[in-house]
């Protein structure tokens, strides 16, 4: 093909390839395309050799005058797209929807956390939080708990030294509480505790509690009851029945385990509450004098109530989980459920 009608050519491609150009990534493109180390442009005038000494005259002037001009429109529309303010001719397409954020969703655990919170809150409880490593003094001996139930065991808690251990419940945090404050108290006390359980469906080497604990002038069984009762049905719903049984605990005389109606069958018996219509779902009491005297408090003046609970355990239920694994997996298909 003779030279010069190539580089004509060559010069309406690239004339009309530039103006339906919109971007600068394009542009770019176009600049390689034409007057790179292979470009179309670049050829020709390698080329020029070949030609008669008549054409290469001609195309030669010609290939180089296009060069320049290429190379100025280039720079010419490079620096437009980089001064100008519209983003359209950037490429940006203002109109288009943002690219909205994905938002993670709270963890099913903090969820019921607050829920428990908020509840408690509404019946005048503050909020306290106490260690997770903390000393056999608070986790057990202040606590009534002697030294040769089986807690206090090696096996049975994660020691860290001969004295300090990873709390094996919030229980720890009354004590910190009171050392901390005369009577009245009335408080909530979340937290991880630790366990050297073996993982399962049900068990996990750590977990999270609420304590709570209420001390006061005249504080009695019936106002435990009342709080247990109305905490159940605002956590569980308004027709849960909650009954107490009577049990051992070192820190509370007397002591009892608190169970609501199987949230599942309604109390007619079924899986989940293994046939008999209850589901146990906290451990409480009145404080044990031991304890108030362990802190100080003034046994003659003062009584109170405490209660302990676990938080999966209760997530489990409100949500018909069958695995306490799952909490802790960070599974998105898992956690996307709990929006
Ligand atoms: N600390 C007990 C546990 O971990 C739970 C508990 C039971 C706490 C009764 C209390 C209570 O305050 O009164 O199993």
């Amino acid at each position: 093909m003779n030279a010069l009608i190539k580089l004509e050519m060559i010069k309406n491609e690239f004339e009309q390839e530039l103006a339906e150009c919109r971007d600068s990534g394009r542009v770019e493109e176009i600049r390689v395309k034409y007057l790179g180390r292979k470009g179309e442009l670049t050829l020709v005038l390698r080329s020029l050799s070949e030609l008669t000494p008549e054409e290469k005259k001609e195309a030669g002037k010609l290939a180089n005058v296009y060069k320049n001009e290429f190379t100025e429109k280039i720079h010419n529309i490079k620096t437009k797209m980089e001064e100008t303010s519209d983003e359209a001719e950037q490429g940006i397409d203002i109109t288009l929807p943002g690219i909205k954020p994905a938002l993670g969703t709270r963890h099913p655990l903090t969820q019921t956390l607050s829920r428990i919170n908020e509840i408690f809150i509404s019946l005048g409880f503050s909020i306290a939080e106490g260690p997770e490593i903390d000393s056999e003094f608070y986790n057990f001996e202040a606590l009534n708990i002697p030294l040769d139930h089986p807690s206090r065991d090696a096996f049975d808690t994660f020691y860290v030294d001969d004295e300090y251990l990873l709390r094996s419940h919030t229980s720890n945090v009354q004590i910190h509480l009171m050392q901390g404050q005369a009577p009245p108290v009335q408080a909530i006390m979340p937290g991880r505790v630790y366990r050297p359980d073996a993982v399962d469906a049900t068990h996990s080497f750590m977990f999270h509690q609420v304590e709570g604990l209420m001390v006061d002038k005249d504080v009695n069984f019936s106002d435990l009851k009342g709080v247990l009762s109305i905490f159940c049905r605002s956590m569980f719903g308004d027709d849960i029945k909650m009954r107490l049984r009577p049990h051992f605990f070192p820190f509370t005389e007397p002591s009892a385990e608190v169970d609501i109606s199987c949230i599942m069958c309604k109390g007619k018996g079924c899986r989940v509450c293994s046939g008999n219509g209850w589901l146990e779902i906290l451990g409480a009491g009145m404080v044990n004098p031991k304890v108030f005297k362990s802190v100080g408090y003034d046994t003659e003046k003062y009584t109170g109530f405490a209660f302990g609970m676990g938080v999966e355990r209760i997530a489990m239920l409100v949500h018909g989980i069958d695995d306490i694994r799952l909490f802790y997996e960070n599974d998105i298909r898992f956690l996307n459920q709990f929006k």
